[in-house]
């Protein structure tokens, strides 16, 4: 696991290759989807279907169409998918989210969505498997073999794929141009930002050994936070066999905040102060709140945010990014210090209990 997560800025730029001009903020990934741009034209909505880690990535996808695309866009769980009556059809672009492309939830939601006249587009790691040979297109992810079961560079390349895709949307339906070039510019930068986090985690190893011995962590984030917290939350009850709970921040007061005690450690995902609007101040506000009910606090929040300071028993830095980009930078010291976590506890990183890199059964 430790090799893959090293392997994270590779990943991360074969994804990239060929798809981004990252000098003119421009893509590339028509021809190569060979989808007829009609159907992302006309498309009504997008709905984004997968489990576990792909799931968040999913969450990551959806703020970015939204937002760059003007599109709806719903992220379901592929296991719940078939059995209410989603709304999908001619004019519903599906988005199959899946590492291994054999995942049978995963699997069957797209075979549903196509009985429905929907066009299914996967994000897969895995070539010729079987949810991208039953689906209309496929944009592969190159993350190369991953081997361990915890899901990691491939979730990575999978928010890398996920964000092309909803930049080529905003081109395709003349979406906010600026902004556009502005976030594909930056996601070309993003191998160089992986490799500056994974080189300052020594700290973040320090602060998981320290807390080997708890039994419940926390996770807070919001808007493209949210997903990390819960894909941190995911890593550690994968690894570590921890209760661990990812909340959207603005939840708190709505149940969550009666779990915090002394002691408690409470992982915070930062939005950028400058570029987050007021979401930052929510934040920092949630923060001190919990912190006066005595929860240790880890805050991860970007580079030159001072505000956080004051309300922090540990900080981890992470490179300034554009927001929707965060997650690819936040990710990253989350799996290091489940991985790590998990490795004090005498824990096989490599082979969690109970668990199977591919879930071929419902
Ligand atoms: C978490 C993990 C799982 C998978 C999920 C979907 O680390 O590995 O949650 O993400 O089982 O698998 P794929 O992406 O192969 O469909």
């Amino acid at each position: 696991m430790l090799k893959e997560i090293a392997e994270q800025p590779k990943a991360v730029a074969d994804t990239l290759l060929g798809r981004l001009d990252p000098a003119l903020g421009t893509l590339t990934l028509g021809p190569e989807l060979g989808l007829d741009p009609a159907v992302l034209r006309d498309a009504e909505k997008v709905v984004v279907i997968a489990c576990g880690t792909a799931h968040h990535a999913g969450l990551v996808a959806r703020l970015a169409v939204e937002r760059w695309a003007k599109l709806p866009c719903e992220v379901e769980l592929a296991s719940e998918f078939r059995y209410r009556d989603p709304i999908v059809g001619p004019r519903t672009l599906v988005v199959a989210v899946s590492q291994s492309g054999e995942t049978a939830d995963t699997l069957m939601a797209v075979r549903h969505a196509r009985e429905q006249g929907a066009t299914v587009l996967a994000v897969c790691n895995t070539n010729g498997s079987t949810i991208p040979r039953e689906s209309d297109a496929v944009l592969y992810t190159h993350a190369g073999p991953e081997v361990a079961v915890a899901s990691t560079k491939a979730f990575l390349t999978q928010l890398v794929a996920c964000l092309l895709l909803a930049l080529h949307l905003g081109e395709v339906r003349g979406g906010p141009g600026d902004e556009l070039r502005a976030a594909a510019r930056a996601l070309g930068r993003a191998p160089e930002d992986v490799a500056s986090v994974l080189a300052t985690m020594e700290p973040v190893r320090e602060l998981a050994r320290g807390l080997a011995h708890q039994e419940t962590v926390l996770f807070l984030g919001r808007h493209a936070g949210y997903p990390v917290a819960l894909e941190g939350a995911l890593k550690l009850k994968e690894l570590a066999y921890f209760h661990a709970e990812g909340f959207a921040a603005g939840e708190l007061k709505h149940g969550p905040i009666a779990l915090v005690e002394p002691g408690l450690p409470v992982i915070v995902v930062v939005p950028s102060p400058v570029a987050s609007g007021v979401l930052h101040g929510k934040i920092v506000s949630n923060i001190q709140e919990i912190r006066a009910r005595g929860a240790h606090t880890i805050v991860l929040a970007e580079e030159g945010d001072e505000a956080v300071v004051p309300y922090a028993d540990h900080l981890i830095r992470v490179p300034a990014v554009p927001p929707l980009l965060q997650p690819l930078v936040a990710a990253v010291p989350l799996q290091v210090f489940a991985c790590e976590l998990a490795t004090a506890r005498g824990n096989d990183v490599d082979q969690p209990r109970n668990l199977a890199k591919s879930v071929t059964v419902e």
